[in-house]
């Protein structure tokens, strides 16, 4: 297939330049008040009658290992201990400076120190928040991956995970109901991102995009902040998520890489595509327009300071730190003509492809006895 056959950014990510500000500001949450969404799924349903466990020995090790590492997110967590955010965002500020950047002349030349600190709330909420919607729509893709693949070793894996996934949301949902003050309305980029995985009828399109793409960015996100806050109950719901998080990527990463050996150049660009398109769209949402609207400053007032910050942009490349290895893993950096390389270039995050995979690293996760 010719280069120019192929899809352009336009048409992959709905605007011609990555950082088009501009464009990305364009889409919000117009449903915010909505209780539930629908999302149509294309994909079969799929039995299969060859019942012979552990021919998949990666898979079947996956599974082995997820029974025994079910924890309770009622009685494994200190709930009792007392939650001050005021407290625990001036703790963080000591560690972090906010921005480095020059505010003069920007809306945040006028803030005061609690004005950061309540900027500094404002800004984890609303990403527990986002964290919470994520979990949802891994139950909701683990749930699918059950119906749709079609070894059985990885129907008893994904089962295991529906489980994981949904302590997750009920700790996540937990945490931010009776810690914090609510949640933030789920982000429009997350939004689009998993609509247009369980809308996908390829079975794996809906590992690539949740299992590789956004358990693989949660992974590294939560790693971030189980350093980052000073809660020892956050710090260690965290560390909990992330031990079965780490077993979820892995799982990904096992079967995909079966699955991909045996698909064509052509095949293996719509998933570097897809790969792209869902890197995009979560570098969108860090953007984290909702809190600007809520601190009463308009988002595209402040965020090209924003985007400035050379710490802010360390972190957002490091989200990436366990993505790339694995798509290096998955033979889709380097597919065909090198497409995803390319892109991953452009974004700035293709140092990471020598980093560790997640093929296996969850063995030192592991959190649970
Ligand atoms: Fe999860
Ligand atoms: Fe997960």
């Amino acid at each position: 297939m010719a280069l120019d056959e192929y899809s352009a950014n336009a048409e992959i990510i709905g605007r011609d330049e990555i950082n088009d500000l501009e464009a990305i500001l364009s889409v919000s949450n117009t449903d915010v008040d909505e209780a539930i969404h629908v999302v149509e799924d294309n994909a079969d349903s799929i039995f299969t009658w060859d019942y012979e466990k552990g021919r998949r020995p990666g898979l079947n090790k996956l599974y082995e290992k997820a029974k025994h590492a079910q924890w309770n997110g009622e009685t494994d967590l200190p709930w009792d201990t007392d939650v001050d955010l005021e407290k625990n965002a001036a703790l963080q500020r000591l560690q972090f400076a906010e921005f480095e950047t020059d505010v003069t002349g920007t809306p945040l030349e006028k803030f005061s120190e609690q004005d950061f600190i309540n900027l500094s709330i404002e800004m984890d909420n609303w990403t527990l928040s986002q964290f919470m919607h994520g979990e949802q729509g891994a139950l909701i893709c683990t749930a699918k991956i059950v119906e749709t693949v079609p070894w059985i070793d990885a129907k008893y894996y994904a089962s295991t995970q529906v489980m994981d996934e949904a302590r997750h949301v009920e700790v996540f949902a937990k945490y931010l109901q009776e810690k914090q003050n609510g949640f933030y309305p789920i982000n429009a980029h997350l939004k689009m991102l998993l609509d247009d995985i369980i809308n996908d009828s390829r079975w794996d399109m809906t590992y690539l995009g949740m299992q590789i793409m956004v358990e693989g960015l949660a992974l590294a996100a939560f790693g971030f902040m189980t350093q980052m806050t000073p809660d020892p109950l956050l710090k260690q719901l965290l560390r909990y998520v992330m031990s079965d998080e780490a077993r979820h990527v892995a799982f990904g990463v096992l079967s995909l890489k079966e699955y991909y050996g045996g698909l064509t150049d052509a095949e293996l660009r719509e998933r570097q595509e897809f790969a792209f398109e869902a890197a995009v769209r979560m570098r969108d949402r860090f953007l984290q327009q909702e809190v600007w609207d809520r601190m009463g400053i308009k988002p595209a007032e402040i965020l090209p300071m924003v985007l400035q910050d050379p710490g802010r942009g360390m972190f957002q490349q490091m989200l990436f730190s366990k993505i790339v290895p694995n798509c290096k893993k998955l033979g889709l950096l380097d597919a065909g003509d090198g497409w995803l390389r390319t892109k991953f270039t452009e974004m700035g995050v293709i140092q990471f492809e020598d980093w560790q995979d997640t093929g296996e690293e969850y063995e030192s996760l592991q959190a649970t006895g």
